[in-house]
């Protein structure tokens, strides 16, 4: 396909996070500036193609954003395929407003599940390109999706702050993080902030063990310890979150103080770290390169140094988990970090 006088979409969806206005301004700016693209921005994820709500994006409206969080683009879990009522409308409207807008591709911004929608839209004939964000780092098919790095440096500054604290009333801290259903974010964090006990939903872990390690420290003269839970991991179902389950029992089996911190929301608050607004700039650009080649159905995804395309088709319906023997893991236990089991 000629790209020039070519019109893409690009839409963000799913929840926010660090990055996605640098890679908004990745593509928009390589398309319109590389490629001689028209870019119309999809306001609110899908919803937007449903009720034809959209933008002109030019590249002044391009500048400044980089360092903005957030979406200017804004989003929503809008999922069109899911089977309620007004599904085969959905899509069919969908389906009517991308040919109605003259669009010749669709670069969808969004994790997991906006990259299954994406599979599912293009096996319904649209060409779609797919873009990997989230700071769950589960997007199968990638080493790393932006706005992971971000809220790891967000979740470390508060597990730093709240070490000092730890430290003056002699107290074990739980701190909470994200991460879905997966625990590249309390792994990452956990050992960039120093953590003892790390639990992740990958490893199962037991009550005993935790304590164990707890009451060891305790008994060295340790005045303080952390433990960073993911949000992810199992247990009985909670009165209130994870982290003030895993910090009760603490409390209950050693009679230690113990406090919790519940990060939620402020760990995708905010500008991105300067390693996201590099990988959103890369991943963009190399979607509207991938738009400019005619080469539909893919998402765009990094591997090693190389920005590369991998089929929509593998990424769909799948989650990149931290496996138990992954090298982090590995050497954080060599330091004496417990993920207690
Ligand atoms: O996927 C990003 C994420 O922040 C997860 O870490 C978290 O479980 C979820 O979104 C929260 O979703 P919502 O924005 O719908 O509350």
């Amino acid at each position: 396909m000629k790209s020039k006088g070519m019109r893409i979409g690009i839409l963000t969806a799913g929840g926010d996070c660090p990055g996605l206005n640098a890679a908004i301004r990745g593509v928009g700016k390589s398309a319109i500036v590389q490629y001689g693209m028209e870019v119309i921005g999809i306001c609110s994820g899908f919803r937007g193609l449903i009720d034809r709500e959209y933008v002109t994006l030019t590249e002044n409206l391009l500048s400044g954003i980089l360092t903005e969080g957030g979406t200017i683009l804004r989003t929503s879990r809008e999922k069109p395929f899911k089977n309620d009522n007004g599904t085969l409308d959905k899509v069919q409207t969908i389906k009517e407003n991308y040919k109605e807008l003259g669009l010749d591709c669709l670069i969808c911004l969004g994790g997991n599940g906006t990259m299954k929608t994406a599979y599912q839209l293009h096996k319904e004939g649209l060409n779609i390109i797919g873009v990997p964000k989230t700071i769950d780092n589960d997007v199968w098919g990638t080493d790393v999706s932006f706005g992971f790095y971000s809220a790891v440096n967000i979740a470390t500054e508060a597990i730093d702050r709240i070490h000092t604290t730890a430290n003056s009333h002699k107290r074990i801290m739980v701190i909470e993080v994200m991460g879905h259903h997966a625990g590249w974010l309390a792994l990452y964090s956990g050992v960039s902030g120093g953590g003892d006990v790390i639990l992740i939903p990958e490893i199962p872990y037991t009550m005993e063990s935790i304590c164990s390690v707890l009451t060891k420290r305790y008994d060295e003269r340790k005045p303080y310890s952390i433990v960073v839970v993911a949000e992810g991991i199992d247990t009985p179902k909670p009165k209130k979150s994870k982290g003030h389950y895993i910090a009760k029992k603490i409390m209950e089996y050693t009679g230690l103080e113990t406090r919790e911190t519940i990060l939620g929301y402020i760990q995708r608050g905010g500008s991105p770290s300067p390693m996201d607004r590099v990988i959103s700039t890369r991943l963009g650009a190399h979607a509207a390169e991938l738009a400019h080649s005619g080469k539909f159905g893919f998402m765009t995804s990094l591997r090693d140094t190389d920005t590369v395309a991998v089929p929509l088709k593998e990424v769909a319906g799948k989650i990149k988990t931290v496996q138990k023997d992954d090298p982090l893991v590995k050497e954080a236990r060599l330091l004496g970090t417990s993920f207690g089991d």
